[in-house]
């Protein structure tokens, strides 16, 4: 059965200061004439937007658009073939530090979950019985206390996502990508995913997110970016996008319409 606990609530905002290290923020993230080609084929064309901190971003499109491609090279685990995409401090590794993606499918190690979550703080230099209190902490926050010593891999669908979220959360990131994080579970799994993803942004942390749930997408989006067939049609507020969308893609899109 799926993990339902609530999400403790945030004791402080002291707290944040004593998750991973933080100085500045890597926000606003600038992206400019954006473009990824894969075998002659252009996937994605001259996308430019900037994020700043605080709107929750819903990126939504068709099937194929192009929005995990553009997630990915937001992240930096793709090289853009044009454009760029820079964050505000550039030329050290803090961008990468301080930002943490979370994938539809979550990528675990083979180990127990509490080292899955151990290791992202290790890699970032923090010592021993910090990393172990953040690790206790957020496995209590997602309800996963109890699967700490568990085979991350032997857990449930849901219960993995939460580890992945869990492991994100511990990082205390300035950023968190999330694509289709809720794609695969049943509603309670998807409530519980949401609950958590609320509570990081109201903790601070920029929310960049793909879906394909409308319900969802209204729930959680301040803003959207609209991608069709590799280009950004729209950046819009999201009460705005989902009465009145600027373009005829996206009213075709909402209407379920739009052929990919
Ligand atoms: N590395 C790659 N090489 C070649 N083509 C790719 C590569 N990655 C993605 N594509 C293609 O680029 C297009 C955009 O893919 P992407 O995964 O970003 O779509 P998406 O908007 O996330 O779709 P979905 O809603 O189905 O997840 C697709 O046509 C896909 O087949
Ligand atoms: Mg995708």
């Amino acid at each position: 059965m799926t993990n339902t606990t609530p999400i403790a609530a945030n004791d402080s905002a002291s707290e944040k200061e004593t998750h991973a290290a933080s100085n500045s923020s890597i926000l606003p993230l600038r992206v400019s004439n954006l473009g990824f080609k894969a075998k002659g084929e252009d996937l994605l064309q001259d996308i430019s937007f900037e994020l700043h901190a605080g709107p929750r971003t819903i990126i939504m499109g068709p099937n194929g658009a192009g929005k995990s491609l553009l997630l990915r090279l937001c992240h930096g685990l793709l090289e853009p073939t044009s454009g760029t995409v820079t964050w505000h401090s550039n030329g050290t590794n803090a961008a990468s530090m301080k930002q943490a993606m979370v994938f539809q499918r979550p990528v675990l190690l083979r180990r127990t979950a509490a080292q899955n979550i151990d290791y992202g703080l290790k890699l970032r230099n923090m010592p021993s019985a910090k990393r172990a209190q953040i690790t206790d902490d957020v496995l209590n926050r997602t309800g996963l206390a109890r699967f700490a010593d568990k085979p991350a891999r032997l857990l449930s669908g849901g219960e993995q996502q939460k580890l992945a979220l869990a492991r994100a959360w511990a990082l205390n990131p300035d950023v968190l990508f999330l694509d289709e994080p809720t794609a695969s579970l049943d509603p309670a799994a998807a409530h519980a995913i949401e609950t958590i993803v609320q509570t990081m942004h109201d903790e601070g942390t920029r929310i960049i997110m793909t879906t394909h749930d409308l319900a969802q997408a209204k729930r959680l989006a301040d803003e959207v970016v609209f991608i069709h067939k590799g280009r950004m049609l729209e950046q819009t507020p999201a009460d705005k996008f989902f009465e009145t969308p600027q373009c005829g893609e996206a009213a075709a899109f909402l209407r379920g319409e739009l052929r990919w």
